[in-house]
């Protein structure tokens, strides 16, 4: 765990521009900076970054927030990845806190892994000369491209890499643990070409071995074993290169091999990652996911293993992903491929060859089903079972009208098959509905009501809450505001808006600042991607009560004009509050018995207290003549 003191010291210290800038192409324009929005395709840019705020958002699809919201957008990373990222950039120590021993030592001994990562790295790259870098040229790997991919060379021998790393005093037991060394004390990569795998931040997790010449009984490729640091399932080889082309072309194309994969990034392809050889999985897909929802998938053109890869890619589907698959012409794989054509019609192949998974999925299997109407029933079967799992009800009617043309049959016959999984499903609990994420500005998004006038207070709060109120008694305008909503913040509707005053309560009594810096460098996500959103918002849009009680006072900047503003935004929480206790005690004059007059001369009493005071505050607002 990062402690918290230190995450605000890290997202306080963050400078967006600086952090933006190492990703985009930022231009000034007036008190902000703009840029085109990486998260989505545009072609003027309304991607904004407020150096004064310490905020980015973007006002074409809404995304915004900190530093640290930014990396993880934009890069992928959870939260103390970001966290990390930035502590690292600005050399900010972060010293962990854990609950146990146990997890203090694991997090340790995850450390001392990727250090032990990083020696054998240098190890390998260093004895690429010779053997190895031949071997590597001869297959066409420019310089650039054997640097770029940390491309190494194990050398012939039982325990170079063993001797090597104990002489500089790494644990024997951490690289077995790592299986860069045997049970029997051997190395486990001997004269092997080596394929270093990083994880998205660009960090070694593991390494994977060729052989040199494929004349033996050994395997082609040999893999380091799963580890505390490496998780097979997890991982796709080359993600960390190819994560922002292909945030920017808004496509992964997915390969099988290692030299594949390589083959494309040096050709200039570089939205593509490998699956390194196993079926895709959950994880792997939602990693892509994070960058694209369109996944394009380059078939070596080898009809074994077909049918397991489109039973994984079914997971695909059920993660609204868009996958277009294209095979490659018997016998190639994308790197004879791209060698034999060259890039431009290679490129051409590629986008013109591109077919829809479920096309592709029913053309094999109504290839193999042939004539024979029992098989051709179960294709159908298969393929609407396929349909059925897209979670988009648009693009499941379009798959369906496609594929009634594909295998000849009534599209109204697939739509009713389509349903009858989705009921069978949905029994299950396993209905594709709802797996989509939902924006996490949704929130601060809703229609405005009790909880935009909860919002707009929040708002005067972070803005003007260190200024003065009263000079002569010394009290702030967040002391000002706080002071005259405590007792209601219980019957706040808005959680966030709740939790932000709560906060600013033990702020002033603690003689802090109530600040939007405060709260944007916030370590919940929650919190500070709601602040920086209230706060980019450059008017919150009008709801009919705040036109007719003329709200924003004449749009005056002037001091009457934000603190008559807080005055109205103040009167009309209490309003709400005091409508819901008439309502409430209404219903108890209902509720008790006809003869009991005591308890109803004290509930009439409440009453009329009550509407005095509703009526006061709706004079007041304008809301009621006078
Ligand atoms: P080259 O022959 O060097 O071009 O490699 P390739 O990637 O074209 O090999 P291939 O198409 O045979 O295999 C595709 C991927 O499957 C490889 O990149 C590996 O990730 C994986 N793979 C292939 N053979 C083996 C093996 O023997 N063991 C393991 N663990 N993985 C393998
Ligand atoms: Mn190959």
């Amino acid at each position: 765990m990062i402690p918290s003191a230190t995450a605000r010291l890290i997202l306080e210290t963050a400078r967006i521009e600086k952090v933006v800038a190492d990703f985009l192409a930022l231009r000034r324009s007036g008190a902000n900076l703009t840029a085109l929005c990486p998260f989505h395709h545009e072609k003027t840019p309304s991607f904004s970054v407020s150096p004064v705020r310490n905020t980015f958002k973007c006002f074409g699809c809404g995304k915004g927030g900190n530093a640290a919201k930014f990396l993880m957008e934009h890069e992928g990373y959870s939260f103390p990845e970001a966290l990390r990222w930035l502590a690292r950039k600005y050399n900010i120590e972060i010293q962990y806190t854990t609950s146990t021993p146990e997890q203090l030592a694991a997090h340790q001994t995850e450390e001392s892994l990727f250090i032990l990562n990083d020696f054998a790295l240098q190890f390998f790259q260093s004895n690429l000369p010779g053997t190895g870098l031949e071997y590597l040229k001869s297959r066409g790997f420019t310089e650039a491209t054997i640097q770029n991919f940390a491309l190494g060379f194990a050398p012939d021998s039982w325990d170079g890499l063993t001797k090597a790393a104990t002489k500089a005093g790494f644990k024997l037991e951490y690289l077995q643990k790592l299986g860069l060394t045997t049970s029997s004390g051997k190395d486990f990569f001997r004269n092997r070409v080596i394929f270093p795998i990083h994880n998205l931040s660009g960090k070694v997790v593991a390494f994977a071995g060729r052989i040199l010449q494929q004349n033996t009984n050994s395997p082609k490729y040999l893999n380091s074993p799963e580890s505390d640091i490496y998780h097979k399932s997890q991982t796709l080889y080359g993600i960390h290169l190819a994560k922002r082309a292909i945030r920017q072309q808004n496509e992964c194309l997915l390969v099988e091999g290692y030299t594949d994969l390589i083959a494309l990034h040096q050709a200039g392809i570089e939205n593509a990652v490998a699956s390194a050889g196993t079926a895709l999985t959950t994880e792997q897909l939602l990693l892509i996911r994070r960058f694209t929802p369109n996944l394009h998938i380059l078939y070596d053109g080898d009809p074994a293993g077909i049918s397991a890869t489109l039973r994984g890619l079914d997971l695909a589907l059920e993660l609204d992903l868009n996958v277009r698959i294209t095979p490659l012409p018997h016998p190639e794989d994308p790197d004879s491929f791209l060698r034999k054509v060259g890039i431009a019609a290679f490129t051409r192949f590629i986008n013109t060859q591109a077919k829809d998974f479920i096309a592709f999925k029913a053309s094999i299997l109504l290839t193999d089903a042939g004539n024979n109407p029992v098989k051709k029933a179960n294709a159908v079967h298969a393929i609407v079972d396929s349909i059925a799992r897209v979670p988009d009800p648009v693009k499941r009617s379009f798959f369906v009208k496609d594929c009634a043309v594909l295998v000849g049959l009534k599209e109204d016959v697939l739509a009713e098959e389509t349903n009858k999984i989705l009921q069978a499903l949905a029994k299950k609990g396993n209905s594709p509905f709802g797996v989509g994420d939902k924006p996490d500005s949704a929130r601060v998004n809703s229609p405005l009501g009790a909880g935009g006038v909860e919002r707009q207070l929040v708002r005067f709060l972070l803005e003007y809450g260190s200024e003065t109120f009263d000079a002569k008694e010394n009290i702030t305008v967040a002391e000002h505001i706080l002071g005259n909503i405590e007792d209601i913040l219980e019957y706040f509707e808005d959680p966030i808006c709740q939790c932000i005053c709560r906060e600013s309560i033990e702020l002033v009594l603690a003689k802090q600042p109530v600040t939007a810096q405060y709260f944007i460098a916030h370590e919940d996500l929650a919190v500070s991607g709601f602040s920086a959103d209230l706060l980019h918002q450059s008017t919150i849009e009008p709801d009919p009560i705040w036109e007719r009680t003329n709200y924003f006072s004449g749009n005056n900047p002037d001091e009457t004009g934000y603190l008559g503003g807080i005055a109205k935004t103040i009167c009309h929480l209490k309003l709400k509050v005091i409508s819901q206790h008439c309502e409430q005690n209404l219903q108890r004059m209902k509720d008790i018995a006809p003869d009991d007059e005591q308890a109803m001369t004290r509930l009439l009493k409440v009453h009329e207290k009550l509407n005095r005071m509703r009526v006061e505050l709706a004079k007041s607002l304008g809301l009621v003549k006078i």
